[in-house]
């Protein structure tokens, strides 16, 4: 089996290390892989968004499996693009993806399938806007309609900052064209959770649910970034409660894009506000998240590839059941470059000190070195994701968010202690982290 990787952060890292373990035979291919990456797969030099180029690659290689992990190429039609070639892959069309690429047809769509979301009004033009929002008032939540990495939403706790938030968008382009089109919604209060689903278009298999860090700062404060970190399982969200939300949420927006003519084969993710009237949809993505893969996938306890050749082959997972889970708990403290999510230097030195990550191969690493990862049963796992090799072969930085650190315990208090002491060992210029990261779980720390 030959598999193929789109995308290298950290959140396709997890992956990579999940698949590995699923299948030490495979053959493993990454675009532009980072080095924690490179350690586990041949890397191959065309760019995520490269659609015809990577179709055109792995049918000449003779790629079994394609999975691909950011938003990007799949709201470009990379899932189009493989198909129309026969070749494998996991992940949407393009029709479909805009559940995730525009909110304005995500909002439609759940209206449209009676799904629980914020009350909300589309606008294209500044005055109309401003209107709205003056007669509304704070707290208000204003969202550019397209792909923002995560940065898109500015929940706004004065008026004044939600007229200011709208301006840029519409009046000023701050968002280019993912911001010509705004969405404004009621403010939702309560705990947030992310569950992920594969899913064959009609059924689907639930994954650990997981909590999101989407504030820069400590104790939620500061604007919205990709998410600084991450812990699943989330305490109080039971089976009950994830049935629940597979019949409320997942299967009627399945269906309403299958009546869209859209129907989404790959992974959906729901992200969800539990507030007092039951869960509510804060957003869609067509893809795994990040840094919530990089949690939910080690503690799977069976493999996930299976899952993912069912989906990717066009078949059904009719009676497949959710996934099983260790019952361990897993917590990452994403380290970023100072200044993230504005603007940050890059190519600064890595340390991380001997002997944090126990040098024990995986089963099937071809090329065990100084990007080992870890492992679960030493407690803890390190995932790249900003980070490139420089021509003195030293790790550098190489993004806003470099590394995922996770630690694994019994509980939200020891995986977090084992998180921490990593996340403090590892040092590089600027490193800035939350040390916060499943205060939620775990009370006030
Ligand atoms: P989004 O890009 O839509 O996922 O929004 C990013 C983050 O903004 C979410 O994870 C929430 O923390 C927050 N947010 C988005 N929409 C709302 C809402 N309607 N009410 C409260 N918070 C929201
Ligand atoms: N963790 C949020 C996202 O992946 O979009």
């Amino acid at each position: 089996m030959k598999i193929l990787i789109v995308g290298h952060g950290g959140r396709e890292h997890a992956l990579l290390w999940k698949l590995r373990r699923d299948a030490p035979g495979a053959s493993f291919f990454a675009t532009r892989p980072n080095p924690g990456m490179a350690a586990l797969a041949t890397p191959v030099d065309l760019a995520p968004n490269d659609l015809e180029g990577l179709a055109t690659w792995a049918d000449g290689e003779g790629i079994t499996l394609t999975i691909v992990g950011p938003e990007v190429p799949l709201a470009q039609g990379i899932g189009d693009v493989f198909r129309k070639r026969g070749i494998p892959l996991f992940g949407p069309s393009a029709a479909a993806a805009r559940i995730e690429s525009s909110k304005a047809f995500a909002k439609q769509l759940m209206e449209r399938a009676g799904v629980p979301s914020a009350a909300h009004r589309t606008f294209t033009k500044w005055p109309e806007a401003e209107a709205y929002l003056k007669d509304q008032g704070a707290p208000i939540v204003v969202k550019a309609s397209g792909l923002a990495a995560g940065k898109g939403a500015v929940v706004c706790g004065t008026e004044a900052e939600a007229l200011s938030a709208a301006r840029e968008m519409l009046a000023e382009a701050a968002f280019g064209d993912a911001g010509r089109e705004i969405v404004i919604e009621e403010f939702m209060e309560g705990e947030e959770i992310s569950v992920f689903g594969i899913t064959d278009g009609r059924h689907v298999s639930l994954l650990l649910p997981s909590q999101d860090h989407k504030r820069a700062g400590e104790g939620d404060t500061g604007p919205n970034t990709g998410g600084m970190g991450a812990y699943a399982p989330v305490p109080g969200v039971d089976a009950t409660m994830l049935d629940e939300v597979r019949e409320q949420v997942f299967l009627p927006v399945l269906e309403a894009l299958e009546n869209s003519a859209a129907p989404f084969r790959g992974l959906l993710y729901a992200g969800l506000m539990l507030t007092p009237e039951g869960p509510r949809v804060v957003e869609f993505n067509a893809r795994f998240g990040d840094p919530e893969t990089q949690v939910v996938l080690p503690l799977m306890d069976e493999p996930l590839l299976e899952l993912l050749v069912a989906v990717a082959r066009g078949g059904s997972i009719e009676g497949v059941d959710d996934p099983v889970f260790t019952g361990r708990v897993a917590l990452n403290t994403v380290l970023t470059s100072g200044g993230y999510p504005g603007s940050y230097e890059k190519g600064k030195e890595i340390h991380i000190p001997q002997g944090l990550v126990t040098p024990r191969s995986m089963p099937g690493n071809p090329r065990p070195g100084p990007d080992e990862t870890g492992d679960p049963d030493d407690g803890l796992l390190i995932f790249h994701a900003g980070t490139r090799r420089n021509e003195a072969g030293r790790t550098v930085t190489a993004g806003g968010r470099v590394l995922s650190v996770v630690g694994f315990g019994a509980d939200v208090a020891e995986a977090r202690e084992r998180s921490l002491a990593a996340a403090r060992a590892i040092d590089f210029e600027g490193k800035t982290f939350r040390p916060d990261i499943g205060r939620r779980a775990v009370g006030s720390l």
